[in-house]
């Protein structure tokens, strides 16, 4: 059997996206393994999913160092010890630095409720009805140095209806969260992504689906 990709989970909430992993990697459609769960939150809920599920989790709170970098280094360290081969951010409310992104070259992925460019950042799906754009969704993509601005893996498209609160739309838009994300993990445990500069190469190419979609439809 080829061999299964070790993951390390980043979660600070309530690890909905980490579920989703979770149950990709127990009904066999994720080629994966959870080897750690790291919160810098004690209070996530994230942990309790792990532990429910038999993953080891550890707790790295943030505010127990004074420098931005000795916490990563931390991560990091625990990381390696568990021969991690992708970092997944899965609701990670903390600004990664350099010395992370290196330690993990084109090894993080980070997962956005937002159809990136438009609405990097926090409160994005407020932030989307208020521009009152039509559409949202979600982005899988990798870590650069930037705040949401690494190569785009795969993304998921929601409309936005007229009486959307902040609320109701994310909730809309983290069903597609919960497919997008295992899926792009299987990709990158298939060792089909590349990357060249900022696009995100797959191969094979998945068959393109072609579908355009309106909203608000013009019809009835
Ligand atoms: C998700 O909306 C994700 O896109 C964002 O944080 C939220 C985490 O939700 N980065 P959960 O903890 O996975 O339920």
């Amino acid at each position: 059997m080829a061999k299964m990709l070790r993951i390390g989970v980043q979660a600070s909430g309530g690890g909905t996206n980490l579920q989703a992993i979770i149950d990709r990697c127990q009904d066999g459609s994720l080629a994966a393994e959870i080897a750690v769960v790291i919160t810098n939150n004690p209070g996530a809920g994230a942990l309790d999913r792990a532990r429910k599920s038999g993953i080891k989790t550890l707790c790295i709170n943030h505010r127990d160092f004074s420098q931005r970098e000795d916490f990563d280094n931390a991560v990091v360290n625990a990381l390696q010890e568990r021969k991690v081969d992708l970092v997944v951010l899965a609701g990670f409310m903390r600004i990664i630095t350099q010395t992370f992104i290196d330690a993990f070259p084109e090894r993080i992925i980070n997962i956005h409720p937002a159809l990136l460019p438009a609405f990097p950042g926090l409160h994005v799906q407020q932030q989307a009805i208020d521009y009152g754009a039509r559409f949202s969704g979600c982005t899988v993509h990798f870590i650069d140095g930037g705040v949401d601005t690494g190569p785009i893996i795969m993304q998921a498209v929601v409309p936005i209806l007229p009486d959307d609160t902040a609320d109701t739309l994310a909730a809309r838009i983290l069903e597609q969260e919960h497919q997008a994300y295992p899926r792009a993990i299987q990709l990158i445990a298939e060792g089909r992504l590349r990357v060249d500069g900022r696009l995100v190469i797959i191969e094979p190419a998945s068959p393109p689906e072609v579908t355009a979609m309106l909203n608000p439809s013009t019809e009835g």
